[in-house]
């Protein structure tokens, strides 16, 4: 299925000339799986999981048409109740229906609650577990998904995800949601359809946003100048606890981990605020309580398919350099449709007088994975560099999932799972030790 890219294969035949014939790339492993690349449509609003739930006014996407009530009840043990606050908004000649948001305080770690929401006959129950309390040894199971759409791959994604015996308890979203974006107008209602058919996840599971180029909304010729209007009023993240002023760039600390996400369709140079608040922020990362250091952004740093290469140059050239500074674990994106992994590279050392232009190898530096094809109407992406660079370790176009399975502060395991294999099969997979506790034992034993 890979097809050379002429243009940069005669950059690297260059390259391989410039080292006197030694070759330049020889990378890991270009999968040769066999899939068929029909693009798959989205499924039609008909389908079984744009299905309006019964009952008069009855909350969807979980949240009712009408204003009703953001009242939400929830138990453990006792009924408590939190109320919460309604948004809406227009885009162009489409009218959002009542967005109910309401937060939760002062939850049991680690508890099951049963919650309801909606009025009289049209009240709907969910359930949801509360992650357990924040400590370096406290095992927690990711879920990665990206780029998803609402075709049936994304529902087949969506399966796989939810029938993976590895149980991930939080999804990582690498960004691009609905691609309602891809309709007339932004068709916004299927913004309301997504929203629906991710509800039997995402009401019982927390799901970390990242906004990706599909969440951008902007269209002036309509009047639609307010980028990311849609996603910010549909999908709230809790920013202002690690002192972002924006959706777009936040933190959260899970379990072991700390997770920040930050956006590649925000600026980001020198003085803008996501600079700031990044900088502001790796320091405060602190390895003894969250040994996994985790960073989510939707365009990937490093990716060798051609469409979309090198797009993410300038925040590499940019942010590279912190990333390695602060011993990031993993870095995942999406945009790319397609799967890969890179090894541990680090490009940082270039100045505009030295030659050091080229990734190297260092066991002390993130991994980069590109988690872009959880299935949406665009299909997959099959154009790859070539032959391989060096610094990428594994990449195939199917559709898919992976998991990030933390067991305690030195040890974690990754896998990707293709929805064309069975539930439990890996594609691959990588055990990561962490790069914290991993170079503090290097630094131990001189
Ligand atoms: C989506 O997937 C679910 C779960 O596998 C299945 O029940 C449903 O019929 C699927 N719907 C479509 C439209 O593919
Ligand atoms: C919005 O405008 C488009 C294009 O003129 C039209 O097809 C659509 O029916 C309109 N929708 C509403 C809700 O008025
Ligand atoms: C980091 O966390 C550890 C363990 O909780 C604590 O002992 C230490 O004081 C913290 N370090 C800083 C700089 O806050
Ligand atoms: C961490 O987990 C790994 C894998 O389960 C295990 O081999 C290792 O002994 C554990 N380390 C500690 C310090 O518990
Ligand atoms: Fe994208």
């Amino acid at each position: 299925m890979a097809m050379s890219w002429v243009g940069f294969g005669s950059v690297y035949l260059l390259t391989g000339l410039f080292l006197g014939g030694l070759r330049s790339c020889n990378g890991g492993i270009s999968s040769s799986y066999f899939r068929s690349n029909d693009i798959s449509d989205d499924m039609p609003l008909s389908s079984d999981v744009f299905a309006v739930p019964p009952g008069y006014n009855a909350p969807q996407q979980v949240t009712p048409n009408e204003p009703g009530s953001s009242k939400v009840i929830y138990w453990a043990e006792l009924k408590k109740h939190a109320v919460g606050t309604f948004v809406t908004y227009k885009y162009y000649n489409y009218s959002s229906p009542y967005l109910h948001h309401c937060t939760i305080k002062n939850l049991e770690y680690n508890t099951k609650y049963f919650y309801k929401v909606g009025t009289r006959e049209a009240t709907r129950q969910f359930w949801f577990t509360t992650p357990p309390e924040v400590g370096p040894d406290v095992p927690y199971t990711f879920g990665l998904i990206g780029d998803l759409g609402q075709t049936f791959d994304s529902n087949r994604t969506l399966t796989h995800y939810e029938s993976n015996p590895a149980k991930g308890q939080t999804v990582l979203f690498v960004g691009d949601l609905s691609y309602a974006d891809k309709y007339p107008l932004h068709d916004n209602n299927r913004w309301d359809s997504w929203g629906r058919f991710v509800e039997r996840n995402v009401a019982y599971q927390p799901w970390i946003w990242s906004a990706g180029n599909h969440e951008i909304d902007f269209l002036p010729q309509y009047g639609e100048g307010e980028p990311f209007k849609p996603c910010t009023h549909r999908y709230f993240v809790p920013f202002e606890a690690s002192g972002s002023t924006s959706p777009l760039w936040y933190s959260i600390k899970r379990a072991s981990a700390y997770i920040i996400v930050i956006s590649s369709y925000s600026t980001y140079g020198v003085s803008t605020p996501q600079y700031k608040w990044l900088m502001k922020e790796l320091p405060k990362v602190n390895r003894s309580k969250t040994p996994w250091l985790i960073v989510v952004m939707h365009c990937p740093l490093y990716s060798t398919y051609a469409h979309h290469y090198m797009e993410g140059e300038t925040m590499r050239v940019m942010y590279e350099q912190y990333f390695v500074k602060y011993k990031v674990d993993v870095i995942f994106s999406g945009h790319v449709h397609a799967y890969e992994r890179t090894e541990r590279v680090s490009n940082i050392a270039y100045n505009i007088e030295n030659c050091f232009c080229a990734p190297r190898n260092d066991e002390f530096t993130p991994v980069y994975i590109t988690i872009g094809d959880g299935g949406n109407q665009e299909g997959l992406l099959y154009e790859m560099v070539d032959p391989q660079p060096k610094y990428s370790a594994f990449r195939e176009p199917s559709h898919g999932h992976a998991t990030f399975e933390i067991k305690n502060r030195t040890t974690a395991y990754y896998a990707w799972h293709r929805n064309l294999d069975g539930y439990s099969v890996e594609a691959d997979s990588l055990w990561f030790h962490n790069l914290y506790w991993k170079s503090s034992s290097a630094v131990a034993s001189f």
